[in-house]
């Protein structure tokens, strides 16, 4: 088995959402990631400090990152979101999207950071700690498949009401969208 590339926070690796896009472009397939995310975050306030980004000395790039966003929840105050997750194609199947999920949760519990919520597959998240969001709870403003709305019991209140984007404002000012 090939040795896990290591994973550091994009803080300390100084990149941006941005820098991301790419990898995020070629994990998901030609345009699917633009259009299922732009717009959504556009402006929206990443966490660096608690994204992780797997690094590869070689190829001088990312080859797998998993995203955290500060969002809030009109019921339940500050709450982070997580995702997209993408790890480069030729690496999938090797540990390294269980390693960043690992990696975010952890950054999240010694920062004390708040609620982690996601939209994705049990599948993948249920092993890591995530359960489903009790139907009808939280509200998204966009079309998410109550299935696939998670939680992490254990990182902060239960997530209730309407789930809230904070941009990120000129001055640095965080204001809800
Ligand atoms: C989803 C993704 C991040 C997983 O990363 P990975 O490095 O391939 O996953 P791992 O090797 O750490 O797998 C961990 C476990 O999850 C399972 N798993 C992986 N992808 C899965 C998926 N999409 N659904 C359900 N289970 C999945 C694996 O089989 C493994 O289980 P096992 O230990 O019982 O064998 C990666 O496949 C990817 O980038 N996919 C394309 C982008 C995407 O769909 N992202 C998720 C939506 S945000």
């Amino acid at each position: 088995m090939r040795a896990l590339p290591p994973i550091q926070s994009a803080a300390k690796l100084g990149l941006s959402a941005s820098d991301l896009d790419r990898l995020m472009e070629r994990a998901f397939g030609p345009g699917r990631f633009a259009k299922a995310a732009s717009g959504l975050r556009d402006g929206a306030r990443l966490a660096p400090a608690l994204s992780q980004v797997a690094w590869c000395d070689q190829a001088g790039e990312a080859v797998g990152a998993c995203l955290i966003w500060e969002v809030a929840s009109s019921a339940g105050g500050p709450a982070l979101l997580l995702g997209p997750i993408a790890v480069e194609p030729d690496l999938q199947g090797g540990g390294l999207g269980r390693a960043l999920c690992g990696a975010c949760t952890a950054a999240v519990d010694s920062a004390g950071a708040g609620t982690l919520v996601l939209v994705g597959d049990p599948g993948f998240f249920a092993p890591l700690g995530f359960a489903p969001v009790p139907a009808g709870q939280l509200r998204f403003d966009w079309p998410a498949d109550p299935a696939r709305t998670l939680w992490r019991p254990g990182s902060g209140q239960p997530p209730a009401g309407r789930l809230l984007w904070i941009s990120q404002g000129r001055s640095g000012a965080a204001t809800v969208k």
